[in-house]
């Protein structure tokens, strides 16, 4: 036998298990997305490496050193989405839905860093993205927390902390990152390499240094917040007003910075402690300057995007119950032929009443069919043999509650299981 060819490290297989409960968040999320009026935009996974370079930034670590980026047979450098904010903008900007106009959008999907595998950080990892277009004042930071808010209390997930900050404007950015490279020259001793490195290229990415030995120097570190310009201030503090108003706890928390370049005043993180070293489970922000970056007409925008995996994760640890796709009804008809076609009619009888039917398919005994009719989950099965066949009948039996087996009209049982199912569990 060949050696079997595995995965890539850090890409994982979804086996059905585990996508029953990603497919109750997906559900959930596209339903509270429609109420909030946000519609579904779908663009490639693969995009001119140039667009993420001129996105994300250059001089951070996703185009450094993440990116799928590889020549396609025109010689063209192409890149694997690492995150969707950026091919959202190239989408609209191009399909011309940003001028001068609102616009509310998501979209969802595999995105690839090419960062080193632990729990809760892969290679290829699925977000919900969601940007809103055209809308400059806090409102819509707001209306996208409270929209991520009302998401964990429909799923029942707790333990998230809100932490915000604000990165002010470009200008005041500028201001700010001299004052920061002053104070970390001055402790220049102290720096780890990677922060050396930093401080000339991207220095407010020494905040977001988790070495140990650098957090004393980064807690007394100049506040961004001491160095924002006044309309961002101004911006900040209504959005935290309205974060009041609506009883929805935050933490103001002024080293957060984000790991992508385009973002201008409001940065906002989801962060739980339940999930290990990767708890930040959603992810956003203000960037008024990129769709302008990008060649379009100047637009305000914000928006985050969530992590599925880590999501999933932290809603199965606090055991939210995942859609319910198993069948039913089994159909075990006990023999072929005449038996087998008449369990193949019924099965398609079953499924015209809405019901989800599994029927058993290769014979086999009766022990044998109600073992994997027990495992599917099902919670009648229905037993067809010669006997049931000559009187046009079924026997319904209850695989989750002990009663006698009944004998139903072939006719009627549609309606009676139906009418059954949707009477509760113990039916
Ligand atoms: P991000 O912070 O890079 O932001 O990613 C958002 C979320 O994606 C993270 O909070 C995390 O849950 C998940 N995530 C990121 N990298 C990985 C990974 N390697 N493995 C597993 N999960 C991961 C963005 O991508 C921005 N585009 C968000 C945004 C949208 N900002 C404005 N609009």
């Amino acid at each position: 036998m060949s050696k079997a060819i595995q995965a890539i490290r850090g890409m994982n297989d979804l086996l059905p298990e585990t996508l029953a409960l990603w497919q109750r968040i997906e559900q959930t999320a596209e339903a509270v997305l429609s109420t909030y009026g946000y519609r579904e935009i779908r663009f490639p996974i693969i995009e001119k490496t140039e667009l993420y370079k001129r996105s994300i930034g250059e001089v951070t670590d996703i185009v450094e050193k993440e990116m799928y980026t590889f020549e396609d047979r025109n010689g063209d450098s192409l890149t694997l989405r690492p995150e969707g904010t950026a091919g959202c903008v190239r989408a609209g900007i191009e399909n011309g839905l940003l001028h001068n106009q609102v616009q509310r959008l998501w979209y969802a999907g595999p995105m690839f860093r090419h960062e080193r595998p632990q729990k809760g950080r892969y290679r290829q990892f699925h977000q919900i993205g969601v940007e809103a277009f055209g809308i400059g004042t806090p409102d819509i930071d707001a209306e996208l927390i409270f929209l991520t808010a009302r998401l964990w209390r429909l799923l029942n997930i707790h333990g998230l902390e809100l932490q915000i900050n604000s990165l002010g404007t470009p200008a005041a950015r500028v201001h700010y990152r001299q004052v920061l490279v002053d104070y970390l020259r001055g402790h220049y001793e102290t720096l780890d390499e990677d922060s050396r490195r930093r401080l000339e290229t991207n220095p407010l990415r020494v905040l977001d240094s988790k070495n140990p030995a650098m957090q004393a120097l980064i807690a007394s570190a100049p506040n961004l917040h001491e160095h924002l310009d006044e309309e961002s201030r101004r911006h900040f503090e209504q959005l935290c007003a309205y974060l009041q108003a609506a009883n929805i706890p935050y933490r103001v928390n002024p080293r957060l910075v984000r790991g992508l370049d385009y973002y201008t005043r409001t940065v906002f993180e989801w962060v739980t402690t339940h999930l290990g070293a990767q708890g930040t489970v959603c992810a956003g922000g203000r960037y008024d300057g990129l769709v302008e970056q990008l060649g379009g007409q100047p637009t305000p925008a914000a928006g985050f995007a969530l992590g599925l995996e880590r999501l999933a994760e932290l809603a199965a640890l606090q055991q939210v119950a995942g859609a319910d796709r198993s069948p039913q009804v089994y159909v075990a008809p006990l023999g072929g032929g005449q038996i087998a076609q008449r369990g193949l009619t019924l099965a398609e009888q079953l499924r015209d009443a809405g019901l989800r039917v599994e029927l058993h398919c290769g014979g086999g005994s009766l022990k044998s069919q109600l073992k994997r009719a027990d495992r599917s989950g099902a919670r009648y099965a229905l037993l067809l043999g010669e006997a049931e066949l000559a009187a046009a009948q079924v026997s319904v039996k209850n695989l989750r509650v002990d009663e006698p087996q009944q004998q139903v009209g072939l006719a009627e049982v549609p309606a009676l299981l139906r009418a059954r199912l949707a009477g509760g569990a113990a039916q």
